[in-house]
């Protein structure tokens, strides 16, 4: 097992985490019937690619669940599908076929503007390469979203709170004393913990994250494991995580193996 992998521990399951936004996903259609506790919660997903005539087949009834409070893997190899499967569970793509739920809610068949409102609102997303916009700092970085979601005179009205939050959440990914540095100006660790803290800012119900480790070297990966384990923990936040590292999904709660466009236990 690798010393990152130590990082995230056996643990029981916690119970409802306590959420400071909880603004209303407008149901699409009635509430299906979820499992108890699963709060996202894919069924026999299909997605292929198409480039020009070429169609690249990714996932064929592929399903998945992440219960409340849990932190569920998912790993694969190179080129399985782990990322497109984590982009269909965070409503950035649509699946060919099947179905995806949120909370018992369908999300898939949301229109493009719902499904950008629920992402802002319920979802938070961190991926392999932080995805920070360069030309702002990292303060600016974790503001943007509620800049996003509050509108205009939304964001005008409320930003004494927005920027304590922004800052109280930098400062708890240790990072009070770089917020006025912009990405090019931190390293690689530190840019994960802005996109986390970016992440973060709009209370989310789940974190979504692509290789949260996997460019880091094993010190910093840690650090940003034990982070995650931290929030996981103490604020009961529901976590799907994916990784190439099996070691590190043996410790979580539980984890799933993507191979042949489908996802088994491991
Ligand atoms: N936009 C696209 N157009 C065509 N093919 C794509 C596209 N995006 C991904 N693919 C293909 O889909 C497959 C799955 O890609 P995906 O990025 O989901 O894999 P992954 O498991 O996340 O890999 P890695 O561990 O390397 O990040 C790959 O074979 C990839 O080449
Ligand atoms: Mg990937």
């Amino acid at each position: 097992m690798s010393e990152l992998a130590t990082q995230i521990r056996p643990r029981r399951r916690q119970g409802e985490p306590a959420h400071a936004a909880d603004i209303a996903l407008q149901p699409t259609e009635p509430l299906a019937a979820p499992s108890a506790d699963v709060l996202l919660e894919a069924r026999n997903i299909t997605k292929s690619y198409r480039r020009n005539r070429l169609e690249v087949p990714v996932l064929r009834d592929c399903s998945f669940s992440a219960r409340t409070g849990e932190i569920t893997a998912i790993v694969g190899q190179s080129g399985s599908g782990k990322s497109t499967l984590l982009h269909l569970l965070g409503t950035l793509d649509i699946p060919d076929s099947g179905e995806i739920y949120f909370d018992g809610r369908r999300i898939d068949n949301l229109s493009r503007r719902q499904r950008d409102r629920f992402r802002n609102q319920k979802l938070g997303m961190i991926f392999q390469f932080y995805h920070l916009l360069p030309e702002i700092t990292a303060y600016q970085n974790v503001l943007l979203p509620m800049m996003i979601q509050a509108g205009f005179w939304g964001y005008l009205k409320n930003r004494t709170a927005f920027r304590q939050r922004a800052q109280q959440l930098l400062q708890r990914v240790g990072l009070e004393h770089r917020l006025h540095h912009r990405p090019s100006e931190l390293s690689g660790g530190e840019m994960q913990r802005a996109a986390i803290a970016r992440a973060l800012i709009a209370s989310p119900q789940i974190l979504l994250a692509d290789e949260p480790t996997g460019n880091l070297d094993q010190q910093t990966g840690k650090r940003i494991l034990d982070l995650l384990n931290d929030l996981n923990e103490n604020d009961g936040l529901t976590i799907v995580m994916v990784t190439h590292d099996e070691s590190i999904a043996a410790q979580c709660h539980s984890a799933v193996v993507l191979s042949n466009g489908t996802t088994r236990r491991p």
